[in-house]
């Protein structure tokens, strides 16, 4: 399967923002970790952006490659109906994932925008969202 894993704005801080929420490790041991995982088996992209177009563009862009999505889209979960309509309109199978559990966390944090439109979230377990959020795919997709 070809993955295109999208990193929303603030992701480019990692291990610098909030260590008690996000952790102390950076994005490229994010990204280590889930091709530790998965980079075998599958073939990943990575993408990250602080710019809500930058990440619109990428989807549309990468639509045609990728045959799955997972995003953590950061702060536009709560409110981008531009990138929930971006999502839906590639029409691939996304999952959003969170590091944090934002159903715990401050009320503006409980709404997405984004669930809606993908196949499931997972939220609250630092990298391995990520991880168990490519495992959602591979079973959504067989
Ligand atoms: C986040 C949660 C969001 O509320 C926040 O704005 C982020 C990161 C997470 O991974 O837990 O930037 O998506």
């Amino acid at each position: 399967m070809k993955i295109l894993i999208v990193h929303g704005p603030n992701l480019n801080l990692l291990g610098e923002r909030n260590p008690k929420q996000y952790g102390t490790e950076s994005l490229t041991d994010l990204n280590s970790h889930i091709r530790e995982n998965y980079g075998k088996d599958h073939t990943l992209k990575f993408f990250q952006s602080n710019s809500e177009g930058a990440i619109v563009d990428c989807l549309h862009e990468e639509r045609y490659w990728a045959d799955s999505i997972v995003i953590n889209p950061g702060a536009l979960t709560h409110y981008s109906y531009v990138l929930r309509d971006a999502i839906e309109a590639v029409e691939l199978p996304c999952v959003e994932v969170h590091l944090s559990d934002i159903a715990n966390r401050e009320e503006f944090r409980k709404i997405s925008v984004i669930t809606p439109v993908c196949i499931g979230q997972v939220k609250g377990k630092g990298f391995d969202s990520y991880v168990e959020g490519i495992q959602m795919l591979m079973e959504h997709t067989q």
